[in-house]
Formats: C-alpha cells, sequence, structure tokens
C-alpha cells in the first residue's frame, strides 16, 4: 500500500499547481481559515447531492456540505431552477422585493419564535446585530457567551473563540464587554447576579444536554435578561424550527444563516418584535447592500419552502444515525478508543478516548467540544488525508449530512473510512 501522502500527492497533481499559485494570492493559500488543508489544498470542480468531484476527476462524497448550507445538496434542481430565473430577471433591483416577503413569512412560520425579522448577508453579520439589539434594547452592555463557542467572525462575537495568540485586533474595550464562561450553570447565574448583562448567547449546534438549555432559559427569564440562539448551524436542521424547536425553548431573539440561504450567502436575526424593532430611527440603523439579495431570495424560499413541506431533515437525520452506529462499530472492532456521537443530522468523533457516552449528547469532562479528536494532531491530519484518498469529503472527525445522501452512500463511506483508519493503522499512527 503506498504512503498516505505518497497517494495523495498521486491523485491530485492539478491541485497542488493551484495550491503553489493560490499560495500566493491568499493567507495560507485560503479564503476561509477552516478550509487550510495540509499539505496541500484538494480544489473542486462541481457537485451533484452528496457526491462533488475535484479538478484531477477525483469523486467524494461530501460530508462538509457548504459548511452545513447544503442540506438539500450540491445543485439541487429546484434550487437551480430558482436562481436560473432569477438571475435572468436581474440580480440586484435596488428596491425591495416580493420574494423577500415570501422568504421572511416562511421564516416566521417555521421558527418557534420569530415575530418579525431583519436579513443581512451572513452568520457573522446576524450575531453582531443580534448583539446590538440586546444592547440597546436593555441598555446594559455584556454579553455572555461560553468558552470556544463560534459566533461568527466579527470583533464582539469572536472573543473567546479562538486561542489568544489567534484573536488578535479586537480592541480591550470591545473585549471587555463580554464575560466568557464555561458551560457551568452556576458560573452563568453568578455573572447574571453581576449586573449590566445584555444577553446570554447560546451556539444552538453545540452539542449540549437540553436540561442545560432549559437551565439557561429559566436563569435568563429569572433575571430579565435576553438569551439569544445562535441557529446558523442549528436553523433548519435539528427540526424545521431549528434547536428551539426540537427542544421545546424559546429564546428572545435568534442568529440565523446557512440552510436559511438556500446555499447562497444570506442571514437574518429574528425573535421578539419589540426587540427587532430597535432597528428605527434615533436607535439602531441598518444598510447593508446585498441584504436579501433577490438571487438569496429566490434560493432561500425554495430551500424553505422544501424544508417546510419535505422530509428534507428527517432524511439528513436518518443517514446521519446510519453513519453514527456504524463508525462506532468500526472503532469497536478496530479496537480504537473513541467515539462518533451528535444530534441531529451532524456527527461528531473523539479518537484516542476511552470514555463511557450515549453517542448523544458526549460532553467528555465539563464542557461538550463541538469537534473534538483526543488523538494528536499529527494523527488527525494523517486522517484528514487518507479519508480524502479515499474518496470522503469529512472533517475527518466531523460529518454534516444532507437529505441526498443515501444508504448506500453511507454503506460505501463506511467502508472507506475503515480504510482510511487501516491505512493510518499500517504507518503506525494508530
Ligand atoms: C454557529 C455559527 N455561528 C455563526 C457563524 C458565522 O456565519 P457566517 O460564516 O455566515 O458568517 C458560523 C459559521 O460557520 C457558525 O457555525
Amino acid at each position: 500500500m503506498p504512503a498516505i501522502d505518497d497517494r495523495f500527492h498521486e491523485l491530485h497533481a492539478k491541485s497542488l499547481t493551484i495550491s503553489q499559485e493560490a499560495e500566493t494570492l491568499f493567507p495560507d493559500g485560503v479564503t476561509h481559515d477552516g478550509r487550510k488543508f495540509g499539505p496541500f489544498r484538494v480544489y473542486m470542480d462541481h457537485g451533484l447531492g452528496p457526491r462533488k468531484w475535484d479538478i484531477d476527476g477525483n469523486e467524494y462524497i461530501d460530508y462538509r456540505t457548504g459548511h452545513g448550507s447544503m442540506i438539500l445538496g450540491q445543485a439541487n434542481p429546484a434550487i437551480v431552477k430558482a436562481v436560473q430565473e432569477q438571475v435572468a430577471k436581474g440580480t440586484h433591483l435596488s428596491a425591495s422585493s416580493e420574494l423577500e416577503v415570501k422568504w421572511g413569512s416562511l421564516v416566521r412560520e417555521l421558527v418557534p419564535s420569530s415575530e418579525k425579522l431583519r436579513f443581512v448577508s451572513s452568520g457573522s453579520e446576524a450575531m453582531m446585530m443580534a448583539f446590538r439589539m440586546a444592547r440597546t434594547h436593555s441598555g446594559k452592555t455584556k454579553i455572555i457567551k461560553f468558552e470556544n463557542a463560534f459566533h461568527g467572525w466579527a470583533d464582539a462575537p469572536f472573543v473567546g473563540a479562538a486561542a489568544d495568540n489567534h484573536n488578535n485586533g479586537i480592541p480591550q474595550g470591545v473585549r471587555d464587554t463580554m464575560v466568557v464562561l464555561p458551560y457551568d450553570i452556576e458560573a452563568v447565574e453568578k455573572a447574571l447576579e453581576g449586573g449590566d448583562i445584555a444577553a446570554v448567547v447560546f451556539q444552538g449546534n453545540q452539542v449540549m444536554q437540553p436540561s442545560f438549555i432549559q437551565q439557561l432559559r429559566d436563569a435568563t427569564t429569572s433575571h430579565g435578561v435576553m438569551l439569544i440562539f445562535d441557529e446558523v448551524v442549528s436553523g433548519f436542521r435539528f427540526s424545521r424550527g431549528g434547536c428551539q424547536g426540537l427542544y421545546g425553548i424559546t429564546p428572545d431573539l435568534t442568529g440565523m444563516a446557512k440552510i436559511l440561504a438556500g446555499g447562497l450567502n444570506g442571514g437574518c436575526v429574528t425573535g421578539r418584535a419589540d426587540i427587532i424593532d430597535t432597528i428605527a430611527p434615533g436607535k439602531i440603523a441598518h444598510p447593508g447592500t446585498f441584504n436579501a439579495n433577490p438571487l438569496s431570495a429566490a434560493a432561500g424560499s425554495t430551500a424553505l419552502e422544501m424544508v417546510k413541506n419535505e422530509p428534507i431533515g428527517e432524511m439528513a437525520d436518518a443517514r446521519a444515525a446510519q453513519l453514527k452506529a456504524g463508525i462506532n462499530d468500526i472503532l469497536q472492532r478496530m479496537e480504537i478508543p473513541g467515539c462518533a456521537y451528535g444530534v441531529s443530522s451532524i456527527v461528531h468523533m473523539r479518537l484516542g478516548l476511552d470514555h463511557e457516552c450515549d453517542h448523544e449528547y458526549c460532553t467528555e469532562g465539563e464542557q461538550a467540544m463541538m469537534v473534538g479528536s483526543g488523538a494528536g494532531d499529527d494523527t488527525t491530519a494523517l486522517l484528514a488525508q487518507a479519508v480524502v484518498n479515499e474518496g470522503v469529503w469529512g472533517g475527518p472527525t466531523s460529518f454534516i449530512l444532507s437529505s441526498t445522501h443515501t444508504e448506500a452512500d453511507i454503506d460505501q463511506t463506511l467502508e472507506s473510512y475503515e480504510r482510511a483508519l487501516n491505512s493510518v493503522r499500517s504507518e503506525g499512527a494508530i
């Protein structure tokens, strides 16, 4: 068997050339830190359903699914049609559109806490605006967030999301407005008692016992503080109504993006009408060239219609359950300590960590890790390469499913994943 790295080079000759050129253009050769890949990046050409193909002609089963935005799979015919029709009619008419009203109505229909909303262009913008609304409505300054939670890359939401040496450029004044806590309800209660708290923000796709999320709701309610859910990933995925629909817990404000815009760019902040109405003269101003642009509105309203009327989430959930069970079986057979766990249609893995868990809300230690690997970074990097060599485009320790993955796709993925683990083992890494 050729070494993993040799095989990776053999398979991706064209990507290597483009990768070298990209390094002269972009920091680390990428336009999103999450797309860094060693020893070089693989360049994708096109996708269809759950599959995609790179510029060297290699085929993959996709588990990154547009960073979670493509629950309908790549090039879904209904989305293609809606976007094609709209592109021919104009992509920006610098005016309000009927489509944005249709799109907004669907959000309100599907998301339990939604009374009113405002569209923005990304999840980062949605969270930025949610914070600004919470501060304006409450007249208070500080936001409580949880360690390592990711709420986009804007200044305040990014505080506490990355290592201290990887979040430079955020002024101390902004850092002082954020209270970063462990997932510990007593710590939250104590901080709430300290006063000047505008809101508590929770990342909806964080794997957490629902009882903890309910405690957050109870604690914020009793202190008269807003609860914000970041449903950028969990929205329209964990259920039609997102994590709030799944757990039956109603936040005051919610930030959304990804599935919302049907695979194009777009976000929104939604929730209580009295909070959303802080966008008003004398309160908050809100421009934004591409807010609810017709292309995103066409794709987004088509996607939400499908989420509403078809078993999109249910199909993705079923395939995720199959994948999770299959990976846990492989780990057991190969006697590799670790687990596959997660909620709804996202599967996470921990490798190298011997522990008991229920394969759903696996919260190793005090704090749940969203994507975690107990194995060393080198092992994870080698596994990432091995998995790509085997035609699986995934974490390699996280998988985001779509409604287009079939049972046969999962069977094929499990065979490929086992081969990848074996090739890593044959190099002595696990
Ligand atoms: C939970 C969460 N919040 C916010 C964001 C930011 O969204 P965007 O990348 O659209 O700015 C992301 C992006 O991955 C996310 O995962």
